[in-house]
């Protein structure tokens, strides 16, 4: 089977051909004999490992019931530990070593990191960070992602290893590069990018006059009489023109993007047998735009860090943590938007916890029952396979503290027997279930021009994209309702809501899409900002909402960034309920066609609307102006998805996470216990269990971080 007939087969991960016996063999029963292994592995770094404990790894990993492992994306210093003078021997031994024990491997490219001699006689590759400064070459990701020369090498690296691997048995796919998105420093402002910005813009805009129209150069003076005067936005004497700022974060994700590309190209070529990846975390970790990245592999892969989370949850030196749901849906999101990017094709979790996680500290070591509940939870949103990081755990380098499976004295560690038995519980899953598609009723926009003109300019210093997303989705997580992630770009007709936060900037085509979206029936919910600015970056010339304000049927009145004040919101009508606080923003609203929902009841505006609905064509409207705190937020989401009639899977309590993946006439409802105490669940018929194999009907509970597949 070539690659074009794995893109189109819904099953293609499970259905490629793989031509090596020792490697159909170990298909699980389920799957066709002709089928690659189901995708649950480990990463693993033989180039870290002593060789005299490969085979012993190999054998091991085979006992604890993996079949796949990523290895050598850190390995450049290895593979061609001089310019142009490439050693893959030690690799292919260790390949060799993998698959007498029946592991497909990935090869991961090793962009990433770069070896010394590398940086050392081409310093021009380095990045320059937003102050300017020459990032050193000591951690990792520390290049510049439009340098050519930084490119080629990669490529040439790429090439090399792919025209030796190409036909190695027990190969079966590609990682390029490694998380494009998570590094200390976003984006490269050296003078390499600020060429390639200027040659961006040329075939961007065609002409200077085009550009200092959109951007509006009149003010402060800055009208380009030449692309090679525009500048990148360095810190200046004062914030940089807001039109250049977005058009760079544009570019930056571009050049990422391109730089891609341009690996993938040469895989494609060589390797057409190989399926073909990159892992990141898309959405919050913003820099690079996932539609964009992930556009022309073969599937998403996310590398999935629950405990990550933990870490930044605790607020730094505050010690106060977020809410649990806050964490658990955070990952969900991460999911939902791992297998929306490619249109729901299930993704694969490149690197999944294994135990405490860090870097210079520790994340909490996960709870008993917590590393199993996490690997159900990607699989519940989607995943059609995992590898846990990592196999053992380094005792050197910046990641001495991240936990693997083996612990530092190569002693099994507190997680390995739970993993294990995850792993052998999700294949017995099968590969029908672990690649069914997950239908949500509704979809949730993450916009990415939205995101970074909000970060440019966020008007009131707490108003970020991120946030106002997760949420949204964090309110619809804990109501039990399954969510796809869209740009709002795409034929929506299949979501009875699309839910819109902070959608500051909307394009002409978003416009179009929203309107026929509501026009032939569909619910649009949206939030303060709606539709201030064009694509371009300028504030739109029009009356807000602007290009959406027919069928939001308001007009703004006002729009106030809240700081240490506070505004009332009293409920009536569909929201009725206690009266709510509004913080950090109001949009004030004055109903044309729409009608009211909530009223301001403190100073000027008391009395005016805060929340309205409008009827347009077959579907309706809301408009969210108040920021409302997330409890508020969360019932007021809920009732509207109810009253467009969407129900939950199940009825469960709050930290109990419901989601439902199908495959024809079959189901699978996942019911994940996100808390560290047992939880009913009332079923309302008879389901199969499918990890005891039992029948359950009527109240069941679940023990503390406890998972039932319902079927
Ligand atoms: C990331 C990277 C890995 C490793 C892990 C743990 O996801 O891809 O190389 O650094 O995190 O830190
Ligand atoms: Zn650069």
């Amino acid at each position: 089977m070539d690659r074009r007939v794995f893109l189109k087969s819904a099953t293609g991960t499970f259905c490629l051909a793989v031509a090596d016996p020792v490697l159909r063999s170990v298909a699980a029963p389920a799957i066709p004999s002709n089928a690659v292994p189901l995708l649950f592995g480990v990463d693993y770094y033989p180039d870290q490992t002593e060789e005299s404990l490969w085979e012993q790894d190999a054998r091991m990993m085979a006992e604890f019931g993996v079949t796949n492992v990523r290895i050598a994306e850190f390995a450049w210093s290895f593979m061609e530990p001089a310019e142009g003078k490439y050693d893959f021997a030690w690799l292919h031994k260790s390949v060799d070593i993998l698959r007498a024990q029946k592991m497909a491997v990935i090869l991961g490219t090793p962009s990433a990191a770069p070896p010394p001699w590398l940086s050392q006689k081409y310093p021009e590759v380095l990045m320059v960070n937003d102050h300017g400064m020459t990032v050193s070459p000591e951690g990792r990701r520390f290049t510049c992602p439009s340098n050519k020369l930084y490119r080629q090498l990669s490529v040439a690296m790429a090439t090399g290893m792919a025209k030796s691997f190409a036909s190695t048995p027990g190969v079966i796919g590609w990682q390029i590069d490694n998380e494009y998105t998570l590094q200390t420093f976003g984006r490269c402002y050296c003078n390499s990018c600020r060429a390639g910005f200027q040659e961006w813009l040329r075939a961007r805009y065609g002409s200077l006059d085009a550009l200092n129209k959109t951007w509006g150069t009149a003010f402060w003076s800055q009208v380009y009489t030449d692309f090679s005067q525009v500048p990148v936005p360095l810190p200046s004497g004062g914030p940089p023109n807001p039109g250049m700022a977005l058009d760079y974060y544009r570019y930056q994700s571009h050049a990422n993007v391109a730089s891609l590309e341009e690996q993938l190209i040469v895989l494609r070529k060589l390797c057409p047998n190989h399926f073909i990846t990159t892992n990141n975390v898309p959405l919050l970790a913003d820099t690079v735009n996932a539609y964009d990245l992930f556009a022309k592999v073969d599937f998403v892969s996310y590398d999935n860090y629950p405990g990550f989370a933990s870490i930044h949850a605790q607020g730094g030196d505050s010690g106060t943590s977020l809410p649990l749901d806050l964490i658990a849906s955070t990952i969900a999101l991460m999911h939902d938007a791992s297998r929306s990017i490619k249109g729901g094709k299930p993704f694969l979790v490149m690197e999944e916890q294994s135990g405490k996680a860090g870097q210079p500290t520790f994340s909490p070591q996960p709870d008993k029952g917590q590393l199993k509940l996490w690997s159900y939870q990607a699989v519940a949103h989607g995943a059609m396979g995992i590898n846990y990081f990592r196999w053992d755990t380094a005792r050197f380098g910046a990641e001495e503290y991240w936990h693997g499976l083996l612990n530092h004295d190569r002693a099994k560690s507190p997680g390995y027997g739970e993993v294990a038995q995850t792993i052998q519980e999700l294949k017995g899953l099968g590969p029908v279930a672990l690649n069914s598609s997950y239908r949500a009723d509704v979809a949730l926009c993450f916009d990415y021009d939205a995101d970074w003109a909000t970060a440019i300019q966020p008007g009131q210093p707490k108003v970020k994209y991120g946030t106002e997303v997760s949420l949204w989705y964090g309110s619809l997580w804990g109501g039990h309702i399954g969510v796809d992630i869209v740009d709002a770009t795409q034929n929506l007709s299949r979501y009875k809501v699309l839910f819109a936060p902070l959608l500051y900037v909307v394009s002409e085509r978003q416009a179009r899409t929203i309107r026929d979206f509501v026009g032939n029936g569909g619910v649009f919910v949206t939030g303060f900002r709606l539709g201030a600015k064009d694509s371009g970056s300028q504030i739109v010339n029009l009356p807000l909402p602007g290009l959406l304000r027919d069928v939001m049927g308001v007009t703004l009145v006002d729009y106030v960034p809240i700081y240490s004040e506070k505004q009332g919101v009293k409920f009536s009508s569909l929201l009725s309920g206690p009266d709510a606080e509004c913080h950090i923003w109001a949009d004030v609203l004055k109903p044309e066609s729409a009608g009211v929902l909530a009223t301001y009841t403190m100073g000027d505006y008391a009395g005016q609307a805060a929340i309205t609905k409008n009827g347009f064509g077959k579907g309706s409207a809301f408009y969210l102006g108040a920021r409302l705190d997330p409890a508020d937020l969360g019932r007021v989401l809920n009732i509207i998805a109810a009253s467009a009639g969407v129900k939950p899977a199940l009825q469960a309590a709050s930290g109990v996470e419901v989601a439902t993946r199908r495959a024809g006439e079959s189901s699978w409802t996942f019911v994940l216990n996100h808390t560290s105490r047992p939880q009913s669940v009332t079923l309302e018929k008879a389901y199969k269990e499918q990890i005891s194999g039992g029948t359950v009907s009527g109240t069941i509970t679940l023990e503390p971080y406890g998972v039932r597949v319902l079927t």
